[in-house]
């Protein structure tokens, strides 16, 4: 696992869409898979600028998002759908038809739609890099503490404290859904490569269960220590907790002239 402590959120970002870039520079027909909710937006901010001023194009991505409200149709503003359209999608040179946002109505069978999603997944090629935030009990997508670490896309029931940190996105009175469809953790892991930022101080123990803590069903994230490819990319406030934290500056520092030599994405030189 490689763990990444950079000064704040714009530099959270900014490394965020280097990785992006150079992804797709080197594989322009990427297949990516994206998250919503506030740490991504500047990441999605700085892919606009790298696509206004030519570093980036997305004409031949497919994304996949990790997750949506059950129940939200893709119209509602509140949807992970019209939120993806309005940060990213609708200001990049995607093609709308290439983007998929889990989908499902309160009458369909949710079993039926996520394994579509897998299935979906696997046609494109799978993800080469998967962008993950991590909620402040250490969900990734929604899945939520105690999830099985075996999961595939289906419905989750949010927990109180995800219903209360999402509040701050709902206006008083309005419907806050408590179900979801999500990636599952195993969807996750089959991602070539997974990128997982953080800022704040409000994630620096989840950043330290996941990181540091024993792999737990109780922290979704820490999963990701089984991952062959998994970086952490957050801000000092983020990395507060970490015991090892001057390791992993030392270790950053003795690898990047490796990646200054290869780049990030060697292994796709064998595919
Ligand atoms: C959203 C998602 C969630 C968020 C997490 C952090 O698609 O997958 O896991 O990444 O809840 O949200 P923020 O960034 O709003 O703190």
């Amino acid at each position: 696992m490689e763990v990444i402590i950079v000064k704040g959120a714009d530099a959270v970002a900014e490394m965020g869409a280097q990785l992006v870039c150079e992804l797709l520079n080197k594989k322009p027909k990427a297949v990516m898979g994206l998250a919503t909710g506030s740490t991504p937006i500047a990441l999605y901010q700085k892919l606009i600028q790298c696509y206004q001023q030519g570093e980036a194009s997305f004409r031949a991505v497919t994304t996949f998002n990790l997750d949506e409200y059950i129940g939200m149709t893709a119209d509602n503003p509140q949807s992970y759908r019209s939120f993806m359209d309005r940060e990213l999608f609708d200001q990049i040179d995607i093609l709308k038809a290439n983007t998929h946002v889990p989908s499902c109505g309160l009458d369909d069978n949710p079993r039926a739609i996520g394994t579509a999603y897998e299935n979906a997944i696997s046609a494109a090629g799978g993800i080469d890099l998967q962008i993950l935030g991590i909620g402040s009990n250490g969900h990734i997508g929604f899945n939520e503490p105690c999830s099985s670490l075996s999961s595939r896309t289906r419905v989750k029931t949010l927990t109180e404290s995800t219903v209360r940190d999402n509040s701050r996105l709902f206006s008083a009175g309005e419907f806050q859904p408590h179900l979801a469809i999500t990636m599952g953790i195993a969807s996750i892991l089959e991602s070539r490569r997974v990128t997982l930022l953080a800022t704040g101080a409000h994630k620096a123990t989840a950043v330290r269960d996941a990181i540091e803590g024993p792999l737990s069903a109780r922290c979704q994230a820490s999963a990701l220590q089984t991952h062959e490819r998994a970086t952490f990319i957050i801000d000092e406030a983020a990395a507060s907790c970490l015991e090892y934290r001057d390791y992993f500056r030392w270790a950053n520092s003795e690898n990047t002239p490796i990646i200054e030599k290869f780049g990030n994405f060697y292994e796709l030189d064998q595919t």
